[in-house]
C-alpha cells in the first residue's frame, strides 16, 4: 500500500531517515536489488500464489530485496506477485523504513482472527494513482512463518491490520479493487484502460 509520507523520509536501506547514516548503512550492507513493480493488468496479480517451501539464504535475500523495492516505491507492504513471483510471501513495514524493528516478513500467512471494522482509503503499488475506501477489520491476528521457517503469530491494529489483509489478499490473487463498489471499480478499470491505450500504464 502506498504511504502518505514524503519521499525524503524514505531511504533504501530502511535503517534511518538521516541521509548521512543511510549512506553509511548502504555502503556496509550488501547490494539490494530494486524490483520494478508489476502493474494491474498482469495476470500474475490475480492468481493464487504457491506455498513457500524452502527457507534458505536465498529467501532471506529475496525478502530484503522486497523491502528495498517497497521502500523505493514508498509503500508499506509488498507481496511477491507484485515483483512477478507467484510465491506466498509478503513484506510489511508501516513505518516505511523509519523503524527497522517494524519490518515484518510473512511467509504462508493466514488470518486466524479478525475483529471490528474500519472503513479507510486504500491504495496499491500495482494500481498507482488510484485509491478507494475499503472496509477492513480493526484488529487481525496472523499466523505465518518468518524467513527461517519458524511459525509465529502477530496481531495488528488499524493500518497494520489493513496491511496484513491487503497483502494476504495479494497472495490469494485478490486486489483492493474487488472490495470496491462495482461502480467505483469499473470507473477505475476504464481509466486504466484509457491510460494503457495512451501508453501511460
Ligand atoms: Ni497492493
Amino acid at each position: 500500500m502506498p504511504d502518505k509520507s514524503t519521499s525524503s523520509e524514505v531511504v533504501a536501506s530502511g535503517a534511518s531517515p538521516s541521509a548521512e547514516v543511510a549512506a553509511e548503512a548502504v555502503a556496509s550492507a550488501p547490494a539490494r536489488k530494486i524490483y520494478p513493480i508489476v502493474k494491474y493488468g498482469d495476470p500474475i496479480l490475480e492468481k493464487p500464489t504457491a506455498t513457500v517451501k524452502t527457507f534458505d539464504a536465498e529467501l532471506e535475500q529475496l525478502a530484503e530485496n522486497m523491502f528495498a523495492s517497497m521502500y523505493a516505491a514508498q509503500g508499506v507492504g509488498l507481496a511477491a506477485p507484485q515483483i512477478g513471483l507467484s510465491l506466498r510471501l509478503s513484506v510489511i513495514d508501516v513505518t516505511v523504513g523509519k523503524n527497522p524493528e517494524a519490518k515484518i516478513v510473512i511467509a504462508n500467512p493466514e488470518i486466524i482472527h479478525a475483529e471490528g471494522e474500519v472503513r479507510e482509503e486504500e491504495g496499491c503499488l500495482s494500481i498507482p494513482g488510484f485509491r478507494g475506501y475499503v472496509m477492513r477489520p480493526q484488529f487481525v491476528t496472523v499466523r505465518a512463518q518468518n524467513v527461517k521457517g519458524e511459525t509465529f503469530e502477530i496481531r495488528g491494529e488499524n493500518l497494520l491490520a489493513r496491511a496484513f489483509c491487503h497483502e494476504i489478499d495479494h497472495l490469494n490473487g485478490v486486489l483492493f479493487l474487488q472490495h470496491l463498489s462495482m461502480l467505483k471499480r469499473d470507473l477505475i478499470k476504464r481509466k486504466i484502460k484509457k491510460l494503457k491505450k495512451q501508453g501511460e500504464w
